[in-house]
C-alpha cells in the first residue's frame, strides 16, 4: 500500500448517493478509508447501517469498521427521505435480489469510533479529511464531546447547504430555502461550523451549488451493471434507479462529488466566504446564509458582529470530470 494515500473517515445517511460515495472511497487508490460512522438521515439509522455494510460487502471492504451513530437529529424528530432513496434506503435493491450485508456493525458507537480513528491518525501524525455526507449530528457530538479529536482531522469536507450562486439559484431542496442535510439536522451543522473555526480545522462546504453536475447517463449506468463487477453493477443499479424515480436521462453521483473533492480539488471552484445556519425563521431554517459582501465593509460588520465561521464554497465544479472518476474506479481502471 502507497503511503501517500490520503486517509478518509466517512459519516452517512446510505442513501443512494451515500453508497456512490461509499464505492468511490472504498475502491479509489489515493484513498485509505479508516472507518465509517453511520448517522440516522435519508433513512432510519438500522437501515443505514445494513445499507453500509451492504455497499462496502459489495466494494470487498468488510475491513473497514462500520458503526451506528445518532438515531436522531439534536432536536427534532427523525424525517428520512424515502422518497428520494426507496423504502430501504438503497434503491429498494432486494426487490432486484440483491442480499443485504449479514456483517454486524463495530461495537462502539459512532461517535467513539470517529474519536478513536481521529486520535490514532493523530499519533500516526496522518491526519484524516473528514467527510459527513450526511445531517451533521455525529459530527457535531464529537466535535462538543472529544475536541482533542481535531488534532486528527486535518479538513473537513462536508455535503450540505447552498449559496445559490454555482449551477443553482436555488438555497433549498427539501425546502424552498433549505438542503436536506442542513435542515434536517440545523443545530448540528451550526456547532460543526463554530467547532471546526474554533479547533482551527479547515471546512469546505460541497453544496448545491455542486452537487447536481457531476452525472451519469442511464446509457453509462448500464454499461456499469454489464460489467458483473460486483461495485460497477451495484453503483449503476443504483444511478438506474434514480433516472427511473425522477423521469430523468442522467443522474447525479450526488455525496460521491464530495469525495472526489479530497481526490481531485483542482476541479473545484471555491471562495473563502462566511457562513452561518438560520436556526430561527419559519420558512427559512436550515438554510446557510453564505455572505458574499466585502467582509471589511462597515455593512458587514454591523449584521456580523460576533467572529465569523469561514468555510472554503465550493462554487462551481467540472462536473463530467468527477463523473468519469467516479465511473474509472468502479471499473477498476483509477490511478
Ligand atoms: C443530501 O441529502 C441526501 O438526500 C443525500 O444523500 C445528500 O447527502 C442532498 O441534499
Ligand atoms: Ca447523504
Amino acid at each position: 500500500m502507497s503511503v501517500s494515500r490520503t486517509p478518509v473517515v466517512l459519516d452517512v445517511d446510505t442513501g443512494v448517493d451515500d453508497a456512490c460515495a461509499l464505492l468511490l472511497a472504498a475502491l479509489h487508490p489515493a484513498i485509505d478509508l479508516r472507518a465509517v460512522s453511520c448517522v440516522d438521515g435519508n433513512a432510519a439509522l438500522d437501515d443505514v447501517v445494513r445499507n453500509t455494510l451492504t455497499v462496502l460487502d459489495a466494494a470487498g471492504r468488510p475491513d473497514v469498521p462500520v458503526a451506528r451513530g445518532a438515531d436522531r437529529p439534536l432536536l427534532e424528530p427523525a424525517a428520512g427521505a424515502r422518497h428520494v432513496h426507496g423504502d430501504d434506503g438503497l434503491g429498494d435493491l432486494g426487490d432486484l435480489g440483491w442480499t443485504p450485508s449479514d456483517r454486524s456493525p463495530d461495537s462502539r458507537h459512532g461517535v467513539e469510533l470517529l474519536r478513536d480513528t481521529c486520535l490514532e491518525a493523530a499519533g500516526q501524525g496522518r491526519p484524516v479529511a473528514l467527510v459527513p455526507l450526511a445531517p451533521l449530528t455525529n459530527v457535531a457530538l464529537l466535535l462538543r464531546t472529544y475536541p482533542e479529536a481535531a488534532r486528527g482531522i486535518a479538513e473537513i469536507v462536508f455535503m450540505g447547504g447552498a449559496a445559490a450562486t454555482g449551477s443553482t439559484t436555488a438555497t433549498g431542496s427539501t425546502t424552498a430555502t433549505a438542503e436536506f442535510n442542513v435542515v434536517h439536522d440545523p443545530e448540528a451543522a451550526a456547532i460543526v461550523l463554530a467547532a471546526a473555526q474554533e479547533l482551527e480545522v479547515p471546512v469546505t462546504m460541497y453544496g448545491l451549488d455542486v452537487f447536481y453536475e457531476p452525472v451519469v447517463t442511464r446509457q453509462e449506468a448500464a454499461a456499469l451493471v454489464a460489467t458483473g463487477g460486483r461495485a460497477a453493477e451495484l453503483g449503476g443499479r443504483l444511478l438506474q434507479f434514480q433516472c427511473e424515480r425522477f423521469g430523468r436521462a442522467a443522474a447525479t453521483i450526488g455525496d460521491a462529488g464530495a469525495v472526489c473533492a479530497v481526490i481531485d480539488r483542482g476541479a473545484l471552484v471555491t471562495e473563502l466566504l462566511s457562513v452561518r445556519v438560520e436556526l430561527a425563521g419559519a420558512r427559512s431554517r436550515g438554510r446557510t446564509i453564505v455572505d458574499r459582501r466585502e467582509q471589511d465593509t462597515d455593512l458587514a460588520r454591523e449584521t456580523h458582529p460576533e467572529t465569523p465561521t469561514t468555510v472554503r464554497v465550493a462554487l462551481g465544479v467540472d462536473g463530467p470530470r468527477y463523473a468519469a472518476l467516479w465511473q474509472h474506479t468502479l471499473l477498476g481502471k483509477a490511478r
